[in-house]
């Protein structure tokens, strides 16, 4: 594993292999002992954190991720105060933050930028990996990662993901996490998708045509009450207003695509309820309480599934230090 760029190339032992570091790492951090042996993992190894698109969690998880094991981070999150400004090229900026750093964690508006930056470094002489935290409305791999960890840990007592219904729902055009999700879909056998969502914010031709050419069973619908009992676990997203040339997003009947008490109602008793926050109204509060709410899990479950990552390009996931008990 070198850069983490495009999901696709996923395969279903590598997506096992990090889940089981995940955990490792997680139940590890738990004690003492087993934080300061985390920490001593990669103690000379530094990060940059170059993050032009605004992040909450993927910025902290990776931050802290890095910290879990050791690593020294940089950051650039405005890029007003990086010499892009005085009309350095992406490119030459790549470059520069390779001379100081051992990975590069970024996160673009643009879409391909991330990809851009692995080519770039395959083509000079001290390349190091470029890990995509966010490409536009177009990539999240990590976050397909810790997607994939956390329905693995919800369904690890029902024969994990393999055959579960999982339904996707709102802005499926322009929502990145469910779109890199898709691409991981392929790993597992006889799994069913269900996208929900407003006629105009589909999913998109590119994925629908992987699924195609992956045999992989989705079924598309405006209709969250008739889907609903028939899913494992539900991905809800927001409506990806940063997106909107028009206002195009205040066009959609958001109750529609909404979750709250009497959609609750009708989902199964061990269903899961997804999402990669942040949320809008997509979601009403008081389902946090309910115990099939797993997003805050989720968004925990990322700073785990990103050390694994970190550990893993670096070559030290063998010294993660294995828990007594599980
Ligand atoms: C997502 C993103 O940035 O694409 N957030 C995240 O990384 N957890 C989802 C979103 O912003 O809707």
């Amino acid at each position: 594993m070198f850069h983490v760029i495009d999901p696709r190339l996923f395969e279903r032992p590598l997506l096992d292999e990090l889940c089981a570091l995940a955990t490792r790492a997680r139940l590890a951090a738990k004690s003492e002992a087993g934080s300061r042996a985390l920490r001593d993992l990669l103690p000379t190894r530094r990060a940059m954190l170059y993050f032009t698109q605004p992040s909450t969690r993927t910025f902290l998880s990776f931050n802290n991720a890095c910290h879990i094991l050791g690593m020294r981070t940089s950051e650039i999150r405005d890029p007003s105060t990086s010499s892009e400004v005085k009309g350095e090229s992406f490119e030459d900026s790549i470059r520069t933050f390779s001379s100081y750093v051992d990975v590069i964690i970024m996160r673009t508006k643009e879409a391909g930028r991330a990809a851009q930056a692995a080519q770039l470094m395959n083509s000079i002489q001290r390349p190091v990996p470029v890990i995509n935290a966010g490409s536009g409305s177009d990539q999240h791999p990590t976050q397909a990662l810790l997607d994939i960890y956390t329905l693995q840990r919800s369904f690890e007592d029902h024969g994990g993901i393999d055959g579960k219904v999982i339904g996707m729902m709102g802005d499926l055009k322009r929502g990145r996490t469910v779109r890199s999700l898709c691409y991981l879909m392929k790993n597992y056998y006889g799994v069913r998708l269900v996208f929900i969502a407003p006629e105009q914010f589909a999913m998109q031709p590119d994925v629908k045509a992987h699924l195609d050419e992956h045999r992989i069973v989705y079924h598309e619908t405006t209709r969250l009450d008739e889907a609903l009992p028939s899913l494992d676990a539900l991905y809800v997203t927001r409506m990806q207003t940063e997106w909107d040339t028009a206002g195009e997003s205040r066009s959609v009947d958001l109750s529609r695509f909404s979750i709250g008490a009497p959609q609750l109602a009708r989902l199964k008793r061990d269903a899961i309820i997804m999402h990669p926050l942040p949320r809008g109204p997509e979601i009403d509060p008081a389902v946090d309480q309910d115990p099939r709410a797993m997003y805050w899990r989720q968004e925990r479950n990322g700073m785990w599934m990103r050390a694994a990552v970190l550990a893993k390009i670096f070559g030290a996931e063998d010294r993660i230090p294995e828990s007594p008990a599980r």
